[in-house]
């Protein structure tokens, strides 16, 4: 019976040694089960963090992106200015005429010859619908200084020639002929040049080349235009204009009485009459017989002008005033009407030194082919349309 007891007692006690165990590793999982969730919490936690700052910082960089755009932008319409600032120096440059300098410019003679290849493409398309005006000068170039004082120097106006003529000084019987503008800027003076002897002396500062021909004046009684062919070598013609007294067409240039021009149109004269003494005279001359088809009194004065052109049919009188260095269209004259005084264009001529003394429109260029004191100037014309005005 004792023993029996013992045995149970035993049995017991191994019982709640058991039950202890269990109880402490229930514990243990328990507490790792917590820190397991606790970490995993965690995980999620930084996950999250994670993609919350990935997409703050893929929003930052498109800012930047954007920003980086807006500077080029930024950029981009500075140098257009910087642009634009340039362009409008160069143009004060030819309104102000700055430098005083004797400089050629390369790009400007290969403009002309680039310039009479297109024109000659478009062959006399502009001739029949010709209603173009200056609105003003773009640019100038002082090519060279050669010569007298006063003279005239031109471009032959013809389809294909590039020949360049002077006439140096008011009264010669010689002109010199250069092949090209290149030649006449690279020219030590006049020597790279070909002289032609004329049949008679020319005075004054009015005579044109068109076509191969020589248009000059010449005065003894009275005043004659001589049309000389250069290839054959004679006179061609001769015209007598009537008038007695011989008055300089221009105040400031006392050696020309008559001035001729060649503008899209033709021949013109430009010239003084006795019954309209103080105002400059027009008249259009049929280049072939040298006969006057048409006559007009202008409304501009001869006093204080320089030298004139005409252009599509209107004459643009050029007159010294009272700022130094500078010299202005103040009439112009058009015999369609379509042009008044009121509505030409201020166009300022940045001279330097005296008057000029010629002024030569070549309409294939819309050049000018100035003498201003010796100095051989070119000056490029913007145009505009007569009727836009
Ligand atoms: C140009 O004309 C001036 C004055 O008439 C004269 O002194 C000069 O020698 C001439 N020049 C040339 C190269 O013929």
């Amino acid at each position: 019976m004792r023993g029996l007891v013992v045995l149970v007692t035993l049995a017991c006690l191994a019982g709640a040694q058991h039950q202890a165990l269990i109880d402490y590793l229930e514990r243990r999982l328990l507490a790792i089960e917590d820190r397991i969730s606790l970490w995993h919490e965690q995980t999620t936690r930084y996950a999250s963090e994670l993609r919350e700052l990935k997409q703050q910082m893929v929003s930052q960089l498109e800012n930047l992106d954007k920003e980086k755009e807006v500077l080029r932008m930024n950029l981009d319409s500075v140098g257009t200015r910087v642009d634009r600032v340039e362009r409008e120096m160069d143009y004060l440059e030819t309104q102000n005429g700055a430098q005083p300098c004797v400089d050629v410019d390369d790009k400007l003679i290969e403009q002309q010859v680039t310039l009479v290849e297109e024109k000659q493409r478009a062959k006399y398309s502009r001739l029949s619908d010709c209603s173009d005006m200056i609105s003003s000068i773009k640019a100038m170039k002082i090519l060279k200084r050669a010569g007298a004082p006063r003279g005239t120097w031109t471009k032959d106006i013809s389809r294909g020639s590039g020949k360049i003529y002077i006439f140096n000084g008011t009264d010669d019987n010689t002109i010199h002929e250069f092949a090209s503008v290149q030649d006449f800027t690279r020219s030590q003076g006049f020597s790279l040049s070909k002289s032609l002897k004329l049949p008679s002396s020319w005075k004054g500062t009015g005579h044109v080349i068109y076509n191969n021909h020589v248009y000059y004046v010449s005065q003894d009684q009275e005043i004659n235009v001589v049309k000389y062919d250069m290839k054959d070598g004679f006179m061609t013609d001769s015209a007598v204009f009537p008038e007695r007294d011989q008055v300089p067409v221009y105040g400031l240039t006392p050696e020309t009485v008559m001035d001729l021009a060649v503008d899209e149109e033709g021949l013109w004269a430009i010239y003084s009459t006795q019954q309209n003494e103080r105002y400059i005279s027009l008249a259009k001359m049929d280049t072939n017989s040298l006969d006057l088809e048409q006559m007009w009194d202008t409304n501009c004065p001869r006093e204080n002008a320089e030298a004139a052109f005409v252009i599509c049919g209107t004459l643009y009188v050029v007159y010294n005033t009272q700022q130094p260095g500078r010299s202005r269209v103040q009439c112009v004259f058009d015999v369609n009407d379509m042009v008044s005084n009121e509505e030409a264009p201020l166009v300022y001529f940045p001279k330097r030194y005296g008057a000029h003394s010629s002024l030569k429109y070549n309409p294939q260029e819309q050049l000018l082919y100035a003498w201003d004191d010796g100095y051989q100037i070119l000056y490029k014309l913007a145009m505009k349309k007569k009727l836009e005005i």
